[in-house]
Parts: C-alpha cells; structure tokens; sequence
C-alpha cells in the first residue's frame, strides 16, 4: 500500500512539469541586438527568455490574445509606438527604485508604463566633399531653397520622419510646420524612397547631398564591407530645432497587461536598464545609452556631440497623428 502510494505520488510529480523561470518577450528590435542581452540576463538569473520578434502588429496581437497572451514584455522603439501600446490599454504600470534610478525622468511614462533604454538621434548625414562643416545647423535650414535639388529622404510618413515633424509641430505650431515640410520637398533630389541607408548611397553615388538618418545607421554602414563606402563619403551633422536641441527618439520597454510572469518580467526591464545592460546594447547598435554616468561608445562619440531637445516625448507622441496628416496633406512622398 505504501510503496503504491509512493509509485503514484512519484508519477504525479513526474507528471507535473517542473515550473523553469522565462519571460517572454515580443520585440521589434531584431535578433541580433537582443541576444546579448537575453544571454546575460539568463546568465545572471537563470531566467530563460523566449523572444518573438515581429515586424508589425504588435498592438493587433496583443488585442486578439487578451488576458491569454504569452507575452510578459515589449521592446521597441519610438515613443510614439510605446504610448499606442499604452493607450490600447495594453501594458501595466511597473512600480520599481531600479527603473527610477536607472531612467531619468524625462524618458519613461509619469506612471510607469513604458521605460527607455537608450536614445537616438536623428540628424543629418552630409557629403564630406559637397558640404561645407556648418553649412547645416537648424531643422528649420532644410527648408531654405539653398537646398534645391539637394535632400534625399526616407518616406515622409516613416515613424521616424513622423516624428521629427511632430517635434516640428510641438516647436512651431502645425501651419509653420506645414510650410517647412512644403518647403523640404521642394528640396527634394527625388521622391522619397528606401531606408535612412538608401539615401546615404545616394549621397555616395553623387544623386544628392545631405540625408535625414537616425545616427547608429553611420555604424551598421562601417561594419557593412558592402556599404562602407557609403558611410565613408558623409559626415554626422547634429543640427537642433531654432531655440532647442537636436531631435532625438529612445528605444523601450513595457510590461503587458497579462503578463503571465510579471515577476520574472520586472526583473528583465530593470537589468535592462542597467548601465551594464545598456552598454550592451549600446555597443552592438551605436546609440546612446541614458542611464546616470554611462557613456556612449568611443566610434558612435567620434561622430560629434549634442544636446537633446528638451520637448517632453509624450507631447511629440501627442502630435504623430497631426504629423501624419500633414505629411498627406503636403503629398511629401508624392
Ligand atoms: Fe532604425
């Protein structure tokens, strides 16, 4: 009887799987900026994170799994794409002192819904030999007809072009803003078209000579042998809004709203926003970490400095769907 009950008692507990430790992450940032930090974090904790990474859809998925998601975390980048999230009503607040140490304030959620990891910049890439140092210092410059037959961009509804316009309309209201984007396509070398590296080619290939790009695309260039040449015929210029700094977007992080794993998922956010963690991410894709007393990687501060500007992010989130339709009202990539 008692060896009976020990045969069933040790088939149930055989039977029961072991509960591992994971967190699961849906990403839009890819493979290879995550896996760093997903094997430091499981080396560190034990923890095991799957990761899913998406391209599109997030919020769409999110909503069609309800409280039965997998999920317990979300990475991406632009604030505006973090504040949707949010506004779906799909993430929770995180209460922790780590986050709040890690995070200056001005780049996470007042409540605790969404954390930044690390900044970019979007600025300027120059011809080194068509392009005088300086000739380039404002935004609102890239409207001034000197610039004729010169620009070369991205789409003009592109999250990132989205939400320099924003930022332009936060700065200036949204009719001077109209008229800098009329003024910029009238810029134009050709219709908008590619990614922020296309354009940077184009400059290579003689088509243009000055491009809007997000700064860490100057390193992906450098690492490429294909697209060296590229990034070797431009210089970084880090222009600033008329009385502001230069524009720039974080990468982030949120925890959904049924998190299966919730613990195990703010340990993950707040190693994220370790200065070790973020001097990962930095180095594996040139941006700017921005946690206290971290410093950006030697190559990414060769290519200049500069200071933010100071427009709350939530109010530049705030202006995307003002930005969007002003870019279709202007038929920028028309
Ligand atoms: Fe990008």
């Amino acid at each position: 009887m008692v060896s009976r009950l020990l045969t069933s008692l040790a088939a149930a507990l055989l039977a029961a799987p072991v509960m591992a430790a994971e967190v699961n992450v849906y990403s839009y940032r890819q493979p290879e900026l995550i896996k760093p930090l997903t094997d430091a974090f499981t080396k560190d904790t034990g923890i095991d994170v799957n990761v899913a990474f998406l391209s599109k859809g997030m919020i769409e998925r999110l909503r069609a799994e309800g409280d039965r998601t997998p999920a317990d975390v979300v990475l991406t980048t632009d604030v505006s794409r973090l504040a949707a999230l949010v506004n779906a009503g799909l993430t929770q607040p995180i209460t922790s002192d780590v986050l709040q140490q890690n995070v200056p304030a001005q780049y996470h959620d007042p409540a605790g819904h969404w954390w930044g990891l690390t900044s970019r910049a979007r600025v300027v890439y120059a011809s080194k030999t068509r392009v005088a140092a300086d000739e380039i210092t404002t935004y609102e410059d890239l409207a001034d007809p000197k610039w004729q037959g010169r620009i070369c961009t991205r789409s003009g509804t592109h999250p990132y072009n989205l939400a320099l316009t924003a930022a332009m309309i936060e700065h200036h209201g949204v009719d001077a803003a109209r008229v800098w984007a009329e003024g910029v396509k009238a810029n134009l070398a050709r219709r908008p078209q590619g990614n922020d590296r296309a354009q940077v080619k184009a400059i290579w290939a003689g088509e243009c000579d000055i491009s809007l790009g997000n700064t860490y695309y100057m390193g992906q260039m450098l690492a490429d042998p294909e697209q060296q040449a590229w990034a070797d015929a431009v210089r970084l210029d880090f222009p600033v809004f008329e009385m502001g700094g230069t524009h720039v977007n974080l990468s982030g992080v949120a925890m959904t709203k049924y998190a299966p794993n919730a613990e195990s998922a703010k340990r993950f956010i707040e190693f994220l926003s370790t200065p070790a963690a973020q001097k990962i991410y930095a180095e594996v894709n040139f941006e700017y970490p921005i946690a206290p007393n971290t410093e950006a990687d030697p190559l990414v501060k060769s290519w200049g400095s500069f200071t933010a500007d100071g427009l709350d992010l939530m109010s530049i989130a705030k202006s995307r769907p003002a930005a969007l339709q002003l870019m279709e009202m202007v038929d920028f990539d028309g």
